[in-house]
């Protein structure tokens, strides 16, 4: 979680006020990641005498401190750096001292910004502060600040590089993170490092670059002395040799135009692609253990270790989304426009993939592997939270088709288990962000053991889609509002087609599988005519439902990922108790719950399983209960009088659910709103959850 962005510029005559709106509407973009505080640092009005301002909240409180501390807007620097943060507190309380960026003293000799955690972090501590160095939060982020200070100060009168300092307080540190360095001892650089979160770096100039790479380099010189420190033996600064390498020219010309000359070049460094969509599409991703240099207009790529095998060439990509799609629009939250965007969405989930005439589905990304996956011994999918549900709402139609065996892990607790993998198992890694450190984790764990790995995701170039062996993007185009909506269904509908693809050599399979494939067809308008009566979930949601303390939601079957989803929803919105319930499961313990006093919501489409949901309708009754029914158009042995009846169309069994969802989502939406809470960034959580 947590947002980091980094302005670097280097002949671009810019003031202190732009260079203000450039980070605090970057940190704007990111909020999503994590809004409990925000911070910044630009250049002083002298050299060495950096500004940090940081504020608790959200970045709006953050803009109007800047805005209204009495400083020189309209200074103007021809080259600066500068960094900032927004914070989703792992340790330590939001508050103004524990938000970021964090300094190694009162001189700000290094500062930092950082997402993730550092595992290590007391152990460090601990030693640094038996070396005199003091610390003034309750962050794991401060150790990496003093420890850049105190490596620095072991190295005084020695020549060391930022890039070569920072590598070795990296070498000390044990978890996940990213970080941009900045130092008042190496003005106008910037160190950015990457270890499992993500992070990526925008660059902009005006003419065409010479080459579109920058390869990696290793350039400690040959006699600088890379200190390491002992955490554990009495003696705590070790000298090691440093590795005997030869200062290795990189492509810094890489950043020079066409004609060969310096020119003005920015740069962006963000957590996420929304942060820097607006100023330049072409992008390029570190990668784990990159530790990249910005200086002069120059940007270089280190490996942490040299020759660990890694490609030293990082291509500069084109970024393919588009800033309108990351803006709200004339809706009042991002989490109603991304609901409202779902007719488009999953018709983008489908595009170029489903071939409504002829019944074929092609995903791309699976093909070459598609007869390894039909022979595997069983499928495993692993996911968190709303993904997770994606999977299991698609379980019995992938067991259907593919008569493998299917098993759906949430990822934590898979990688609690130490669960058994083996090499002729499939594992898919189901993410929208494709950066949930659980999932990532899960999804190392499964390579190690020779597994297939497939990525199903949504962001582009996260760290899911380019370390899965193959995969299906989701395609359901940005999703800003915390609680996943329009992923789901396309997430939803992705799984659909893989199980329809993995089956397709099955000629006994074909007539359901062209059922399915007509479903999807009617989905995107069945889909809008469920929004058209957004209006009654909303009275609903404020006449009713918004009152309760409590929530059951019930259904079998397809219905009960429907169940959880929508009690997840309800809960991460309204912070109100809701829990969905498997009707087969009623009598085995839930249905004490039931009273007069107890909502409940009853999802009973027609599907094989009718018979039984009413049943459930039955013994809710009997108990007084009085459930909303979510029901189908065409089912008209509801009476009216009798119960209160959401109507939504009819689709197949297995895509039921797809449209089911619509009306819980808006409900959830609805309460919410009327609770007066904050929609799109519920408390305590973060869109991408980049920690374990
Ligand atoms: C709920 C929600 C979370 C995520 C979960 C996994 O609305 O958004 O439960 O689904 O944190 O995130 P991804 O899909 O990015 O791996």
């Amino acid at each position: 979680r947590c947002g980091i962005f980094a302005y670097a510029s280097f002949l671009c005559e810019r003031d202190r006020r732009y260079v203000l709106d450039t980070l605090l509407n970057g940190l704007q973009r990111m909020e999503y990641r994590g809004y409990d505080s925000a911070g910044l640092e630009v250049e002083g009005d002298e050299p060495g005498k950096p500004l940090i301002f940081k504020e608790v909240g959200k970045v709006q409180n953050l803009k109007k401190h800047c805005l209204e501390a009495p400083i020189d807007m309209e200074k103007t620097f021809l080259s600066q750096t500068s960094i900032a943060h927004t914070r989703w507190a792992t340790h330590g309380a939001p508050s103004a001292d524990n938000c970021h960026p964090h300094k190694s003293d009162p001189l700000k000799e290094f500062t930092v910004v950082h997402n993730g955690i550092i595992t290590n972090y007391k152990e460090l501590r601990l030693v640094l502060e038996k070396r005199g160095y003091a610390f003034h939060t309750d962050t794991d982020t401060e150790v990496a600040a003093v420890l850049a200070k105190y490596l620095y100060d072991s190295q005084k009168g020695k020549q060391i590089t930022f890039t070569a300092l920072i590598k070795s307080v990296i070498m000390e540190l044990e978890g996940a993170f990213a970080f941009v360095f900045k130092s008042i001892h190496f003005p106008d650089e910037v160190v950015i490092a990457r270890r499992g979160s993500p992070v990526l770096i925008g660059v902009k100039t005006e003419k065409k670059l010479k080459v579109d790479f920058v390869d990696v380099e290793f350039s400690a010189p040959a006699d600088t002395e890379i200190p390491e420190i002992n955490t554990t033996g009495s003696s705590l600064l070790v000298p090691v040799a440093a590795p005997a390498g030869k200062l290795v020219r990189s492509q810094s010309r890489a950043f020079l135009s066409d004609d060969g000359m310096p020119q003005p070049i920015e740069f962006f460094i963000a957590s996420d692609a929304s942060a820097i969509v607006e100023h330049t599409k072409r992008v390029l991703y570190l990668e784990d253990d990159d530790i990249a240099h910005i200086a002069e207009g120059e940007f270089h790529i280190h490996r942490l270790r040299r020759d660990d095998g890694v490609s030293a060439i990082r291509a500069i990509e084109t970024l393919e989304i588009e800033l309108a799609a990351i803006m709200k629009g004339s809706f009042d939250h991002f989490m109603q426009k991304e609901i409202y965007e779902q007719p488009e969405s999953v018709v983008n989930t489908m595009r170029g993939r489903v071939n409504f005439d002829t019944h074929a589905i092609t995903l791309g990304g699976l093909k070459a592997y598609l007869s390894v996956i039909r022979r595997c011994r069983r499928m495993v999918f692993v996911a968190c939270g709303t993904s997770y549900h994606s999977c299991l709402a698609t379980r019995s139609i992938f067991e259907e088709l593919t008569e493998i065996p299917v098993s759906i892990e949430l990822a934590s607790d898979f990688l609690d288990r130490k669960t058994p993998i083996f090499r002729d198992d499939v594992c898919i890694f189901v993410s929208q962000s494709g950066e949930t450190a659980d999932t990532i984790l899960a999804m190392r764990y499964c390579l190690e053991r020779g597994a297939l790995n497939v990525g199903v995701v949504n962001v582009v170039g996260s760290t899911i889609s380019r370390e899965s062996h193959c995969g299906i993007h989701v395609n359901a185009g940005p999703e800003i509002g915390v609680a996943s909506t329009k992923a789901y269904t396309s997430q939803y509908i992705a799984l659909i087609m893989m199980a329809i693809q993995l089956s397709e050599d099955r000629i006994s399979f074909t007539a359901r599988r062209n059922a399915i494939i007509d479903g999807l067809h009617d989905l995107p308008g069945q889909i809008r005519q469920i929004l058209q009566h957004d209006k009654e979930f909303q009275a609903l949601a404020q006449t009713t439902l918004s009152k309760e303390r409590s929530l059951l939601i019930m259904g079998r079957g397809y219905q009960h990922a429907t169940c959880l989803e929508a009690a997840l929803k309800i809960k991460e919105l309204t912070y109100m108790h809701s829990e969905g319930i498997l009707a087969g499961e009623l009598k085995h313990g839930p249905l004490a719950l039931i009273d007069e006093s107890m909502p409940v919501i009853l999802i009973m489409t027609q599907d094989s399983l009718y018979a039984k949901t009413r049943s459930a309708l039955e013994q809710v009754t009997a108990r007084k209960g009085a459930p909303i029914i979510i029901a189908n158009d065409t089912d008209k042995s509801l009476d009216a009088e009798q119960h209160r009846v959401i109507r939504v169309p009819k689709t197949i069994d297995c895509l039921q659910g797809l449209l089911n969802i619509i009306p819980l989502q808006l409900l959830s939406y609805h309460m919410a709103v009327e609770k007066g809470f904050d929609v799109d960034f519920p408390r305590n959580l973060a869109k991408s959850v980049t920690v374990e």
